[in-house]
């Protein structure tokens, strides 16, 4: 019999063998095609400023506890009043990131004899989170309502829909407004995700449902800290019943020691930085246009419909990807290859992520390298 460390390394050899081995870069070098920073708050002198004059200096360095036993504060008090106005629901709840925050609610709150219908695109920690759940999950082929009606229609009882403003890998955006309607019609609780569009949909960053109006007709939404707001953390958005039932029932937010004021000032500042500061979010459209732009004059093919700030180009197979990703790096370009099993084989792909303070000229540079390395593998 192979001992443990055999088995293990077997599995990593395996991953060898399909050109999916993952491994820990450091420092990242080059133009930043990749982050998930796209307004640049993660870099910004001013917010780190502010979370200096913000931080309560008896407790920056450490929460010491969980919420429930010495982590509290009333400075987390107050920021979650003040993200349940700014992103217009009853109640706040923050998470120390936004895979504890997914991981916990499906968790917890759909039961044993409940459903879960989710969106086959959604995230390994929704995924998660229904795999710990007593509830039944089944997955929807991605965005596709008639499917997700004919699924609607077999079960009864308490059912939930898990969907994403906008898809982390694919950058398309969800049909929420159809969502709605479907899910209203049966009489099921919706579940919004906007991880990657807080900070960049809706006046001042509120996110898609607020920018359409429908936040009273979402069960929860999921708002994280450490996308365009620069920061680290997530908050669910929904009921004063759903917030006291998570406190007193999730884990994931229940048995971990509290984020410290330090994150809690940052989380604040990015907030107030943003709401001050609405013309990065303008900034970062335009970036999104002018890209789309470049890509249709130079007549790229294998990018996948999106106008957010993630431009998947399907490249297929783990080797040719890893190819085109690698002449752009060796151009100057900080892009990374979204590899099988990360996504399913056959859509591997390079995934760009746009930035407010990527310019003009190094979005038409990186297209152009973009196509050169394309021309490597045809
Ligand atoms: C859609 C989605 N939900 C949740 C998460 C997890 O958020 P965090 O990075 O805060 O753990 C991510 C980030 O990778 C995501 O893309």
């Amino acid at each position: 019999m192979p001992s443990l460390e055999e088995r293990l390394a077997e599995k990593i050899d395996q991953r060898k063998i399909n050109n999916a081995l993952r491994q820990l870069h450091g420092q990242s070098v080059g133009i930043d095609f990749c982050s998930n920073d796209y307004l640049g708050l993660a870099k910004s002198p001013e917010i780190h400023q502010e979370i200096l004059k913000l931080s309560d200096p008896v407790k920056t360095l450490g929460s010491t506890g969980s919420r429930l036993i010495s982590g509290d504060s009333s400075q987390y008090q107050s920021i979650e009043e003040y993200l349940s106005n700014f992103h217009k629901g009853e109640a706040a709840l923050i998470f120390n990131s936004g895979y504890d925050a997914n991981v916990g609610f499906f968790s917890t709150i759909p039961q044993r004899g409940d459903i879960i219908l989710y969106d086959e695109l959604c995230h390994a920690s929704i995924r998660d989170g229904i795999r710990l759940s007593l509830a039944k999950g089944y997955s929807f082929s991605h965005n596709d309502l008639s499917q997700l009606r004919l699924k609607l229609e077999q079960f009864s009882g308490n059912i939930f829909v898990a969907i994403e403003s906008i898809y982390s890998m694919d950058g398309d955006n969800a049909p929420i407004e159809k969502s709605v309607v479907l899910c209203e019609e049966f009489g099921a609780h919706l579940i919004v995700d906007e991880a990657h569009s807080t900070g960049i949909y809706g006046k001042h960053g509120e996110g898609v449902v607020v920018s359409l109006g429908l936040e009273a007709k979402i069960f929860a939404r999921l708002h994280t800290f450490g996308k365009a707001m620069g920061a680290h953390g997530a908050v669910w958005i929904g009921s004063a019943i759903l917030k006291e039932y998570l406190i007193n029932y999730c884990r994931s937010f229940i048995y971990t020691t509290a984020l410290a004021a330090y994150s809690i000032a940052h989380i604040q500042s990015a907030y107030t930085f943003l709401s001050d500061n609405p013309q990065r979010i303008e900034s970062l459209h335009n970036q999104i246009q002018w890209f789309k732009k470049v890509v249709a004059e130079n007549r790229i093919m294998g990018f996948i419909p999106s106008d957010s700030t993630i431009q998947s180009c399907i490249v297929s197979g783990n080797g040719n990807v890893k190819v085109v990703t690698s002449h752009l790096q060796e151009n100057g370009f900080d892009v990374r290859p979204i590899l099988h099993p990360t996504v399913a084989e056959g859509r591997e792909r390079i995934r760009i992520c746009l930035h407010a303070y990527n310019s003009d000229d190094e979005i038409s540079q990186l297209v152009h390298t973009l196509k050169m390395g394309l021309a490597k593998i045809s």
